[in-house]
């Protein structure tokens, strides 16, 4: 049984807990506001608002429901157009925003847009017009045009920018009208229902499921009824922590939940310029780390990341190995069908750190090659050094002949040149359609030297 909060009533339903939320606002709830696109993750007319209870506040985000499977609701607040919407057909803030700014033509797209924006304004992110920009960069118009619906985006933000604290954004949203007064009193009914359905603990799960935004991709018809245990809200496996000189990552964190951690941004200063090149918001706030690295696609951005990391991974069963380790062969993993992520841990002293991604969109897009590296430096000579880079080879590659030779050396045009040569040799690149080998093993060189740019202030003329 799942039971959660659907706009302004609580519901209670005994369908198959991998349906997708989509279906069951639109089939089961008749709410047909949320609309159908691209039932991908891609085009985010299937918006909704998702809030959870964290600590004494209600955490919202924006999330795809043609991806999200019901379980994955539960206990939680979901709100669709039709819980934020006014009586009398009076427009919200947002919506008037949208039409003041000419933001709308077909209107097939507004819904999603309109969720996103309503979204920034009740999150815990900062109040400006680039942050209320980012905010829909997970919703695809055909016909209006991105700049009017940007306007209408810096439009909802000034009127927010009287907003002083991140932390009271949902009471002055309440305040002036950009959600019901009915959201105030959200908090108290989800502490209620979570009393009431305590946390089971996890069985021995042969199928497990994250945030759904790989599985739902690729197996849509069969999660639905897939025997499958979701790990997405078990509290053992979220969290930031440190501990000792390690960090320690819950496997269900999500890259959102990376972005926003103070611990994370106390490590990685471009933490923000790098995670906002991987996938959207809603898929950001859904994507889980522990499902990034064993769906082991060889793109798979934040496996390319926690690899320069040198990561190590540690399953149910206590067993920990390198994240590096994992990888076999295409899509053929070092784990047991009943092994899955625990933890994820790596040591907290990061001096240098760097991530470069390639994609035909700047978002919203895999990637075509990615990289990333993790240097330890003293007086200009390389201590310690762990690279990889995705896109290039069967899996997620780490580069151990070229972090093998990078050790002990000068930082210098001819390190850098003499491991870009090195680099060459242990990728294996196949032409598809994000490009030719041979493109693909230019684009490394030049991520790679990318990395010396961006850390070191290299000149690009190599
Ligand atoms: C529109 C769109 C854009 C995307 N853009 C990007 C992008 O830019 N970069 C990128 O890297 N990826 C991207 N992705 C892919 C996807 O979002 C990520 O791979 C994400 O991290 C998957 O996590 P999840 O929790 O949603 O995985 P799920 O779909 O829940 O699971 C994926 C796999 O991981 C397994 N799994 C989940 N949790 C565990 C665990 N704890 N232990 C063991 N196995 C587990 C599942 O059984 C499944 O095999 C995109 C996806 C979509 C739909
Ligand atoms: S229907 Fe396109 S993102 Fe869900
Ligand atoms: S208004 Fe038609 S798709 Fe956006």
């Amino acid at each position: 049984m799942v039971e959660f909060i659907l706009n302004n009533q609580t519901i209670q339903t005994d369908l198959p807990a991998g349906t997708t939320v989509l279906d069951f606002v639109r089939y089961d709830e008749n709410l047909k506001g949320t609309k159908i696109g691209c039932r991908e993750g891609d085009c985010g007319a299937c918006t909704v608002l998702v809030g959870e209870l964290n600590e004494d506040s209600v955490k919202y985000r924006s999330m795809t429901s043609c991806l999200m499977p019901i379980a994955n609701a539960h206990c939680k607040h979901i709100v669709t157009v039709e819980g934020i919407n006014k009586p009398n057909n009076e427009l919200t803030e947002v919506q008037q925003a949208i039409v003041d700014a000419g933001g709308t033509q077909c209107g097939f797209c507004t819904v999603g847009f309109v969720m996103s924006l309503t979204g920034f304004c009740i999150d815990e992110t900062e109040k400006s017009g680039e942050m209320a920009i980012s905010s829909i960069d997970g919703n695809i118009c055909r016909c209006t045009g991105y700049k009017s619906i940007e306007r209408a985006a810096e439009l909802v933000s000034s009127q927010l920018s009287v907003v002083s604290s991140q932390n009271n954004s949902l009471e002055i949203a309440v305040e002036k009208g950009i959600v019901p007064e009915y959201f105030s009193g959200i908090k108290n009914r989800l502490a209620e229902l979570s009393q009431k359905n305590p946390k089971s603990k996890i069985q021995n799960p042969k199928f497990v499921v994250g945030g759904g935004t790989d599985l739902y991709v690729q197996r849509h018809d069969e999660m639905v009824y897939a025997p499958a245990e979701n790990l997405f809200d078990n509290s053992d496996l979220r969290g930031i922590e440190e501990n000792g000189e390690f960090i320690e990552i819950g496997a269900s964190a999500t890259v959102t939940d990376l972005l926003v951690s103070p611990v994370m941004q106390s490590i990685f200063p471009n933490l923000y310029k790098h995670l906002k090149l991987v996938s959207s918001t809603p898929i950001r706030n859904m994507a889980t780390l522990a499902g990034n690295f064993v769906n082991a696609s060889p793109i798979g951005d934040m496996t390319v990341w926690f690899l320069a990391l040198d990561a190590t991974i540690v399953f149910n069963n206590e067993r920990e190995i390198h994240l590096s380790e994992l990888y076999l062969g295409y899509k053929t993993l070092a784990k047991t069908d009943d092994e899955f992520i625990k933890t994820i841990r790596f040591r907290k002293k990061v001096q240098h750190f760097n991530f470069e991604k390639v994609s035909k969109r700047t978002c919203l897009d895999i990637s075509s090659v990615n990289s990333a590296i993790s240097l330890k430096t003293e007086n200009n000579k390389i201590l310690e050094v762990h690279a990889a880079a995705g896109g290039v080879a069967p899996i997620p590659l780490y580069l151990k002949k070229t972090s093998a030779f990078l050790r002990g050396k000068e930082i210098s045009d001819s390190t850098i040149l003499q491991a870009n040569e090195i680099l060459q040799t242990e990728i294996s690149p196949i032409s598809d359609v994000r490009g030719s080998a041979e493109y693909k093993r230019l684009l490394l060189r030049q991520l790679f030297t990318a990395h010396f740019v961006e850390l070191f202030g290299f000149s690009t003329e190599r």
